[in-house]
Protein backbone atom coordinates (compact mmCIF):
# COMPACT_ATOMS: atom_id res chain seq x y z
CA UNK A 1 0.00 0.00 0.00
CA UNK A 2 1.39 3.58 -0.86
CA UNK A 3 2.79 6.11 2.17
CA UNK A 4 -0.71 7.59 3.63
CA UNK A 5 -0.59 11.44 3.85
CA UNK A 6 0.23 11.80 7.79
CA UNK A 7 -2.42 12.96 9.77
CA UNK A 8 -2.09 15.91 12.45
CA UNK A 9 -3.31 14.88 15.69
CA UNK A 10 -4.63 18.03 16.78
CA UNK A 11 -8.19 16.43 17.83
CA UNK A 12 -6.92 12.51 18.29
CA UNK A 13 -8.98 10.94 21.36
CA UNK A 14 -11.72 14.23 21.13
CA UNK A 15 -15.43 13.90 21.36
CA UNK A 16 -17.33 15.51 18.34
CA UNK A 17 -20.66 15.91 20.46
CA UNK A 18 -22.15 19.61 19.10
CA UNK A 19 -19.95 21.82 16.17
CA UNK A 20 -19.35 24.56 18.57
CA UNK A 21 -17.08 21.95 20.47
CA UNK A 22 -14.61 22.49 17.85
CA UNK A 23 -12.25 25.06 17.13
CA UNK A 24 -12.79 26.67 13.92
CA UNK A 25 -9.23 25.62 13.15
CA UNK A 26 -10.36 22.10 14.09
CA UNK A 27 -13.53 22.37 11.76
CA UNK A 28 -11.20 23.51 9.22
CA UNK A 29 -8.84 20.61 9.32
CA UNK A 30 -11.96 18.14 9.20
CA UNK A 31 -13.02 19.68 5.91
CA UNK A 32 -10.02 19.04 4.71
CA UNK A 33 -9.44 16.02 5.26
CA UNK A 34 -12.79 15.18 4.12
CA UNK A 35 -11.74 16.42 0.93
CA UNK A 36 -8.55 14.45 0.41
CA UNK A 37 -10.36 11.25 1.43
CA UNK A 38 -12.86 12.00 -1.54
CA UNK A 39 -9.88 12.03 -3.67
CA UNK A 40 -8.19 9.04 -2.35
CA UNK A 41 -12.16 7.12 -2.61
CA UNK A 42 -12.86 8.50 -6.25
CA UNK A 43 -9.42 7.56 -7.41
CA UNK A 44 -9.90 3.80 -5.68
CA UNK A 45 -7.25 4.53 -3.81
CA UNK A 46 -7.09 2.71 -0.63
CA UNK A 47 -6.91 4.96 2.55
CA UNK A 48 -6.74 2.63 5.65
CA UNK A 49 -5.54 5.09 8.53
CA UNK A 50 -7.52 3.03 10.68
CA UNK A 51 -6.73 -0.33 10.47
CA UNK A 52 -7.68 -2.91 13.64
CA UNK A 53 -9.65 -0.06 15.23
CA UNK A 54 -13.57 -0.72 15.83
CA UNK A 55 -16.29 2.07 16.04
CA UNK A 56 -19.56 0.98 18.01
CA UNK A 57 -22.54 2.70 16.47
CA UNK A 58 -25.13 2.99 19.16
CA UNK A 59 -28.80 3.66 17.95
CA UNK A 60 -31.95 4.62 19.67
CA UNK A 61 -33.22 5.96 16.15
CA UNK A 62 -33.61 4.40 12.71
CA UNK A 63 -31.29 5.67 10.05
CA UNK A 64 -30.06 5.38 6.37
CA UNK A 65 -27.48 7.67 5.32
CA UNK A 66 -25.53 8.16 8.82
CA UNK A 67 -25.26 4.14 9.82
CA UNK A 68 -24.46 3.22 6.09
CA UNK A 69 -22.18 6.01 6.03
CA UNK A 70 -20.36 5.03 9.30
CA UNK A 71 -20.39 1.61 8.63
CA UNK A 72 -18.68 1.91 4.95
CA UNK A 73 -16.69 4.41 6.09
CA UNK A 74 -15.26 2.58 8.95
CA UNK A 75 -14.81 -0.55 6.24
CA UNK A 76 -12.80 2.04 4.42
CA UNK A 77 -10.45 3.36 6.96
CA UNK A 78 -9.44 -0.34 7.64
CA UNK A 79 -11.92 -0.46 11.55
CA UNK A 80 -15.01 -2.10 11.68
CA UNK A 81 -18.03 -0.41 13.03
CA UNK A 82 -20.31 -2.07 15.39
CA UNK A 83 -24.05 -1.73 14.83
CA UNK A 84 -25.66 -1.53 18.36
CA UNK A 85 -29.65 -1.19 17.96
CA UNK A 86 -30.09 0.67 21.66
CA UNK A 87 -33.76 -1.83 22.10
CA UNK A 88 -31.55 -5.01 21.80
CA UNK A 89 -28.39 -4.25 24.72
CA UNK A 90 -28.95 -4.21 28.04
CA UNK A 91 -29.54 -0.29 28.08
CA UNK A 92 -32.90 -1.27 27.11
CA UNK A 93 -32.90 -2.69 30.99
CA UNK A 94 -31.99 1.06 32.24
CA UNK A 95 -27.89 0.13 31.87
CA UNK A 96 -26.13 3.43 32.78
CA UNK A 97 -24.28 5.48 30.35
CA UNK A 98 -20.89 5.58 32.49
CA UNK A 99 -21.17 2.01 32.88
CA UNK A 100 -21.61 1.63 28.81
CA UNK A 101 -18.96 4.39 28.54
CA UNK A 102 -16.14 2.44 30.46
CA UNK A 103 -16.58 -0.85 29.11
CA UNK A 104 -17.10 -0.08 25.26
CA UNK A 105 -14.33 2.04 25.63
CA UNK A 106 -11.93 -1.22 26.95
CA UNK A 107 -13.13 -3.07 23.76
CA UNK A 108 -12.76 -0.43 20.80
CA UNK A 109 -11.86 2.99 19.61
CA UNK A 110 -14.94 5.42 19.51
CA UNK A 111 -18.82 5.12 20.80
CA UNK A 112 -21.09 7.04 18.28
CA UNK A 113 -24.30 7.50 19.13
CA UNK A 114 -27.75 8.82 17.76
CA UNK A 115 -30.13 9.95 20.33
CA UNK A 116 -32.38 12.15 18.71
CA UNK A 117 -35.89 12.39 18.91
CA UNK A 118 -36.65 13.48 22.82
CA UNK A 119 -35.74 17.13 23.40
CA UNK A 120 -33.81 16.94 26.21
CA UNK A 121 -32.71 13.36 26.15
CA UNK A 122 -29.83 12.85 23.75
CA UNK A 123 -27.20 15.16 24.43
CA UNK A 124 -27.12 14.66 28.05
CA UNK A 125 -27.27 11.06 27.42
CA UNK A 126 -23.60 11.52 25.07
CA UNK A 127 -22.24 14.18 27.59
CA UNK A 128 -22.79 11.14 30.45
CA UNK A 129 -21.34 8.48 28.40
CA UNK A 130 -18.39 10.80 27.57
CA UNK A 131 -17.61 11.76 30.69
CA UNK A 132 -16.10 8.08 31.23
CA UNK A 133 -15.54 7.34 28.43
CA UNK A 134 -11.70 7.25 27.31
CA UNK A 135 -12.07 7.33 23.97
CA UNK A 136 -14.29 9.61 21.45
CA UNK A 137 -17.83 9.75 21.63
CA UNK A 138 -19.11 11.02 18.68
CA UNK A 139 -22.49 12.30 17.99
CA UNK A 140 -24.47 10.73 15.21
CA UNK A 141 -27.76 13.09 15.93
CA UNK A 142 -28.96 14.76 19.24
CA UNK A 143 -31.77 16.72 20.04
CA UNK A 144 -29.39 19.61 19.91
CA UNK A 145 -26.87 19.12 17.11
CA UNK A 146 -26.56 16.62 14.51
CA UNK A 147 -23.01 17.58 13.49
CA UNK A 148 -21.97 15.09 11.28
CA UNK A 149 -24.86 16.53 9.22
CA UNK A 150 -23.94 20.27 8.80
CA UNK A 151 -20.09 19.38 8.25
CA UNK A 152 -21.17 17.82 5.18
CA UNK A 153 -23.70 20.73 4.59
CA UNK A 154 -20.76 23.12 5.10
CA UNK A 155 -18.75 20.82 2.56
CA UNK A 156 -21.22 20.55 0.07
CA UNK A 157 -21.82 24.37 0.22
CA UNK A 158 -18.10 25.32 0.26
CA UNK A 159 -17.59 23.11 -3.14
CA UNK A 160 -20.29 25.20 -4.50
CA UNK A 161 -19.28 28.80 -3.74
CA UNK A 162 -15.67 28.63 -2.47
CA UNK A 163 -14.35 28.70 0.95
CA UNK A 164 -15.19 32.58 1.18
CA UNK A 165 -19.02 32.46 1.69
CA UNK A 166 -19.07 36.74 3.37
CA UNK A 167 -21.90 37.70 1.53
CA UNK A 168 -23.54 34.70 1.15
CA UNK A 169 -27.08 33.89 2.47
CA UNK A 170 -28.39 30.47 3.70
CA UNK A 171 -32.21 30.44 4.19
CA UNK A 172 -33.33 27.48 6.96
CA UNK A 173 -36.90 27.14 6.63
CA UNK A 174 -39.17 24.98 8.45
CA UNK A 175 -41.59 22.89 6.04
CA UNK A 176 -44.97 20.75 6.44
CA UNK A 177 -43.91 17.09 6.58
CA UNK A 178 -47.07 14.43 7.86
CA UNK A 179 -44.49 11.45 8.30
CA UNK A 180 -43.41 12.10 11.64
CA UNK A 181 -42.11 14.91 13.93
CA UNK A 182 -38.71 15.11 12.84
CA UNK A 183 -35.74 16.40 15.14
CA UNK A 184 -34.90 19.96 15.54
CA UNK A 185 -31.34 19.08 15.23
CA UNK A 186 -30.41 19.87 12.01
CA UNK A 187 -31.73 23.79 12.12
CA UNK A 188 -30.41 24.25 15.13
CA UNK A 189 -26.95 23.26 13.94
CA UNK A 190 -27.11 25.11 10.92
CA UNK A 191 -27.81 27.99 12.65
CA UNK A 192 -25.10 27.30 14.98
CA UNK A 193 -22.50 26.74 12.53
CA UNK A 194 -22.82 28.42 9.28
CA UNK A 195 -22.70 31.88 10.81
CA UNK A 196 -18.56 30.89 11.82
CA UNK A 197 -17.80 30.19 8.06
CA UNK A 198 -19.46 33.75 6.85
CA UNK A 199 -22.86 32.94 5.67
CA UNK A 200 -25.53 35.05 6.65
CA UNK A 201 -28.55 32.97 8.06
CA UNK A 202 -32.15 33.70 7.99
CA UNK A 203 -34.57 31.20 9.90
CA UNK A 204 -38.28 30.98 9.01
CA UNK A 205 -41.00 29.12 10.94
CA UNK A 206 -44.25 29.42 11.81
CA UNK A 207 -44.95 30.78 15.79
CA UNK A 208 -45.15 27.15 17.25
CA UNK A 209 -42.17 25.58 15.72
CA UNK A 210 -39.42 28.15 17.81
CA UNK A 211 -35.99 26.13 17.81
CA UNK A 212 -34.58 25.67 21.26
CA UNK A 213 -33.54 28.95 23.31
CA UNK A 214 -30.04 28.15 24.26
CA UNK A 215 -29.70 27.51 20.22
CA UNK A 216 -31.42 30.58 19.28
CA UNK A 217 -28.84 32.79 21.45
CA UNK A 218 -25.98 30.94 20.47
CA UNK A 219 -26.41 31.63 16.56
CA UNK A 220 -26.88 35.44 17.98
CA UNK A 221 -23.78 35.30 19.31
CA UNK A 222 -21.87 33.68 17.10
CA UNK A 223 -23.15 35.88 13.98
CA UNK A 224 -22.30 39.13 15.75
CA UNK A 225 -18.88 37.50 16.87
CA UNK A 226 -18.43 36.83 13.14
CA UNK A 227 -19.12 39.82 11.40
CA UNK A 228 -22.21 37.62 9.66
CA UNK A 229 -26.32 38.61 10.21
CA UNK A 230 -28.40 36.11 11.45
CA UNK A 231 -32.55 36.89 11.32
CA UNK A 232 -35.54 35.29 11.81
CA UNK A 233 -38.85 35.53 9.76
CA UNK A 234 -42.35 34.10 9.94
CA UNK A 235 -42.69 33.19 5.84
CA UNK A 236 -40.78 30.91 3.93
CA UNK A 237 -40.90 33.67 0.90
CA UNK A 238 -39.06 35.80 2.49
CA UNK A 239 -36.07 33.70 3.73
CA UNK A 240 -35.93 32.40 -0.08
CA UNK A 241 -35.57 36.28 -0.88
CA UNK A 242 -32.67 36.54 -2.80
CA UNK A 243 -30.81 33.38 -0.71
CA UNK A 244 -28.17 32.05 -2.31
CA UNK A 245 -28.86 28.33 -1.13
CA UNK A 246 -32.63 27.61 -0.02
CA UNK A 247 -32.58 24.57 3.34
CA UNK A 248 -36.47 24.08 3.84
CA UNK A 249 -37.02 20.82 6.05
CA UNK A 250 -39.48 20.14 8.98
CA UNK A 251 -38.91 19.95 12.55
CA UNK A 252 -41.24 19.25 15.53
CA UNK A 253 -42.67 21.05 18.43
CA UNK A 254 -40.09 20.98 21.34
CA UNK A 255 -43.34 20.87 23.79
CA UNK A 256 -44.91 18.02 22.00
CA UNK A 257 -42.75 15.43 21.46
CA UNK A 258 -44.70 13.28 23.87
CA UNK A 259 -47.68 14.07 21.92
CA UNK A 260 -47.30 13.44 18.14
CA UNK A 261 -50.52 13.59 17.35
CA UNK A 262 -51.15 16.63 18.75
CA UNK A 263 -48.59 18.32 16.73
CA UNK A 264 -49.71 16.97 13.58
CA UNK A 265 -52.62 18.70 13.88
CA UNK A 266 -51.22 22.17 14.56
CA UNK A 267 -48.80 21.31 11.14
CA UNK A 268 -51.71 20.54 8.71
CA UNK A 269 -52.15 24.88 9.29
CA UNK A 270 -49.21 25.05 7.67
CA UNK A 271 -49.39 22.75 4.47
CA UNK A 272 -48.55 25.82 2.19
CA UNK A 273 -45.01 25.80 3.72
CA UNK A 274 -43.48 23.48 1.08
CA UNK A 275 -40.60 23.85 -1.40
CA UNK A 276 -41.60 24.40 -4.90
CA UNK A 277 -40.99 25.67 -8.38
CA UNK A 278 -42.28 29.30 -7.41
CA UNK A 279 -40.32 29.54 -4.15
CA UNK A 280 -37.40 28.44 -5.22
CA UNK A 281 -37.84 31.57 -8.03
CA UNK A 282 -37.72 34.13 -5.49
CA UNK A 283 -34.05 32.85 -4.27
CA UNK A 284 -31.05 33.74 -6.55
CA UNK A 285 -31.25 32.15 -10.20
CA UNK A 286 -27.93 30.25 -9.01
CA UNK A 287 -29.46 29.05 -5.45
CA UNK A 288 -29.43 25.85 -4.76
CA UNK A 289 -31.48 23.36 -2.76
CA UNK A 290 -30.65 21.25 0.01
CA UNK A 291 -32.34 18.55 2.33
CA UNK A 292 -30.87 16.05 4.83
CA UNK A 293 -33.10 14.25 3.75
CA UNK A 294 -35.23 11.91 3.85
CA UNK A 295 -37.33 14.13 2.73
CA UNK A 296 -41.25 14.19 2.53
CA UNK A 297 -41.92 14.61 -1.28
CA UNK A 298 -44.92 16.42 -2.28
CA UNK A 299 -45.10 17.58 1.37
CA UNK A 300 -41.65 19.47 2.18
CA UNK A 301 -40.41 19.69 -1.43
CA UNK A 302 -41.61 19.16 -4.85
CA UNK A 303 -40.35 16.30 -6.89
CA UNK A 304 -39.69 18.96 -9.51
CA UNK A 305 -37.43 21.34 -7.05
CA UNK A 306 -35.50 18.06 -5.02
CA UNK A 307 -35.33 16.37 -8.74
CA UNK A 308 -34.36 19.59 -10.55
CA UNK A 309 -31.23 21.21 -11.58
CA UNK A 310 -30.44 23.20 -8.45
CA UNK A 311 -30.84 20.49 -6.23
CA UNK A 312 -28.07 19.26 -4.12
CA UNK A 313 -29.32 16.25 -2.31
CA UNK A 314 -27.39 13.62 -3.58
CA UNK A 315 -23.94 15.44 -3.44
CA UNK A 316 -24.68 16.32 -0.04
CA UNK A 317 -25.83 12.71 1.40
CA UNK A 318 -22.40 11.49 -0.44
CA UNK A 319 -20.38 14.05 1.20
CA UNK A 320 -21.82 12.12 4.70
CA UNK A 321 -19.71 9.53 3.76
CA UNK A 322 -16.31 11.65 3.66
CA UNK A 323 -17.17 13.49 6.80
CA UNK A 324 -17.93 10.72 8.90
CA UNK A 325 -14.58 9.32 8.07
CA UNK A 326 -12.60 12.30 8.64
CA UNK A 327 -13.79 12.85 11.52
CA UNK A 328 -13.30 9.24 12.19
CA UNK A 329 -9.76 9.12 11.02
CA UNK A 330 -8.71 12.34 13.22
CA UNK A 331 -10.11 11.37 16.53
CA UNK A 332 -10.09 7.59 16.44
N1 LIG B 1 -29.63 12.90 7.28
C1 LIG B 1 -29.60 11.81 8.08
O1 LIG B 1 -29.07 11.84 9.20
O2 LIG B 1 -30.13 10.68 7.53
P1 LIG B 1 -30.48 9.35 8.31
O3 LIG B 1 -31.55 9.68 9.31
O4 LIG B 1 -30.96 8.40 7.25
O5 LIG B 1 -29.24 8.86 8.99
Amino acid sequence: MPTLKKLPNIVRGKDYIETKDWTTKEIELALNTASDLKKLFKKGKPHRYLPDKTAFLFFFDKSTRTRNSFEAGATQLGAHAHFIAAETSQVAHGESPRDMGIILSSYGHAIAIRHDLVPGEGNSYMRAVAKDANVPVLNMQCDIDHPFQTLADLMTIREEFGKNLRGKKIAVSWAYAPSYAKPMSVPQGLITLMPRFGLDVVLAHPPEYTLMKSEMEYAKKIAKENGTKFEVVDNMNDAFKDADIVYPKSWGIESLFHNPNQALEISKKYKHWICDEKKMKLAHKEAIYMHCLPADRGYEVTDAVIDGPQSRVFPEAENRLHTCKSVMALTM
